[in-house]
């Protein structure tokens, strides 16, 4: 599978079928991303918005969370669960006004050297801030590539997990990377979807390794935690 195939493909079915209406996506700034992202990262979309909402209500800019008090941040997330979340994102915060001026970085590097930022979520904000190539695996994304490529094993231990990446990374155009973004991250959560998965939908079915097998729900393979 030719990944210019690959990203015409995943960039056609998104300007069609892809969501463009979400908070995060209208007036974008790396703050809203970074936001949502984490919000994100543990949580459905539908479930995100309206705390998205209130929270860019509270603390509109970068700068006003770094300054509010801890209670406000974790009063402001009261519900949303995993609040390891917010004290990490106040912290990110707060690292961002005094140590980077307030400039949220651009390049992944640069941002997995900010505390709190993950490599999910430096790829994230990499494509969807900054529409620069950034590589990004989460959940639907894994889910996605292990039955494209019928890919065998656990993904989540370190060596898989990284050629999971490389192979992501290999697949990942060099413009159009907020759409790419948002198009990957579609597909799983619409189309390729833990269960049921939409494959008659699916704008990648005829390059589907699992569909051509009928091996879609074998993939990705689970094991105990
Ligand atoms: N999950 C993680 N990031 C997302 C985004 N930008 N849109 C929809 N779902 C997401």
């Amino acid at each position: 599978l030719k990944p210019e195939y690959f990203q015409e493909v995943v960039l056609n079915w998104q300007a069609q079928y892809g969501r463009h209406d979400l908070p995060w996506q209208q007036h974008i700034t790396p703050y809203k991303v970074l936001v949502s992202e984490i919000m994100l990262q543990q949580t459905q979309v539908k479930t995100v918005i309206p705390y998205f909402q209130r929270w860019l209500a509270r603390f509109p800019d970068i700068a006003s969370l770094a300054a509010a008090a801890e209670d406000d941040v974790m009063s402001c997330w009261q519900g949303l669960g995993y609040y390891s979340r917010a004290r990490n994102l106040h912290k990110t915060a707060k690292y961002v006004v005094h140590e980077l001026a307030g400039e949220i970085p651009k390049t992944p590097a640069e941002l997995r050297e900010v505390p709190g930022v993950g490599p999910y979520t430096a790829g994230a904000i990499t494509a969807f801030a900054y529409n620069e190539p950034g590589t990004i695996v989460d959940g639907n994304v894994k889910r996605l590539f292990a039955r494209l490529f019928e890919l065998e094993g656990n993904l989540n231990t370190g060596a898989r997990h990284r050629e999971l990446w490389e192979l992501v990374e290999r697949y990942t155009p060099t413009t159009n990377n907020r759409q790419f973004a948002q198009g990957l991250l579609d597909l799983g959560a619409t189309i390729c979807t833990p269960r049921q998965p939409r494959c008659q939908e699916c704008p990648l079915q005829l390059k589907c390794k699992a569909f051509s097998h009928n091996t879609v729900n074998e993939f990705p393979q689970r094991f105990k935690k």
